[in-house]
């Protein structure tokens, strides 16, 4: 699928005040700093689409992006990241699991985790909490650069094989890097299949 444009189109503080309008819309979570603002820049062949920084809790709205006009990729904010109150935490996860059960045109969640870790509890625990939610969601492995050789792959199949231990059917799982741009091709022809049914 070619990018033909991709524009900002808003930041909404809660679903109520996302776009007014019905067009498929797909979302990516994950921790902070786990590459999702990035990844969305590297999807749409746009530096400075979406706000990345190495310091992690940079995004903190639900950010809109409209595609070739048609459909939207859309930017939440973080779960988990440690140095923020109680209370923010709380706030943001209302937020983003508000967006993610009210908001109908959303088709896929893309969770993302970083290929480089085992297993994580709190990434664990809300696939679990999609799965459970009837939520689609597809897993998106990031930073594949950062590991040599097979190391990417035999992670990967851990992780296949923690979710086995709870769930018989497998999400579909890519890996991905926004500095050698793998994954691009494949993230891309799978939005388009959703798009197409
Ligand atoms: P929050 O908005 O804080 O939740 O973070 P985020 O998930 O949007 O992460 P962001 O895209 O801002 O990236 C965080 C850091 O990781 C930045 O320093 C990026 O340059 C770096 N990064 C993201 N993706 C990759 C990747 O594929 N490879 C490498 N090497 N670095 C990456
Ligand atoms: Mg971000």
């Amino acid at each position: 699928m070619d990018i033909k444009s991709a524009e900002f189109s808003l930041s909404a503080p809660m679903v109520s005040m996302c776009p007014n309008d019905t067009k498929p819309e797909y979302a990516f979570i994950g921790r902070s700093n786990v590459g999702k603002s990035s990844l969305i820049n590297m999807l749409t062949n746009r530096r400075k689409l979406a706000k990345t920084s190495a310091t992690p809790g940079k995004t903190l709205l639900i950010n809109h992006f409209i595609i070739n006009k048609e459909w939207y990729l859309v930017d939440l904010p973080g779960y988990g990241y440690a140095k923020r109150s109680k209370k923010e935490v709380a706030k943001l996860d209302q937020m983003i699991r508000g967006y993610i059960l009210q908001r109908e045109q959303m088709v896929n969640v893309f969770v993302l985790v970083d290929s480089r870790h085992e297993p994580q509890a709190i990434d664990l625990e809300f696939i679990d909490w999609l799965g459970q939610s009837g939520v689609p969601f597809a897993i998106v492995f990031t930073k594949t650069d950062k590991l040599s050789g097979g190391k990417a792959s035999q992670n990967i199949a851990n992780y296949k094989k923690k979710l086995q231990e709870t769930w018989e059917e497998l999400p579909p799982m890519f890996l991905t890097s926004s500095e050698s741009r793998q994954g691009r091709d494949e993230l891309l022809d799978y939005i388009d299949s959703i798009n197409q049914q």
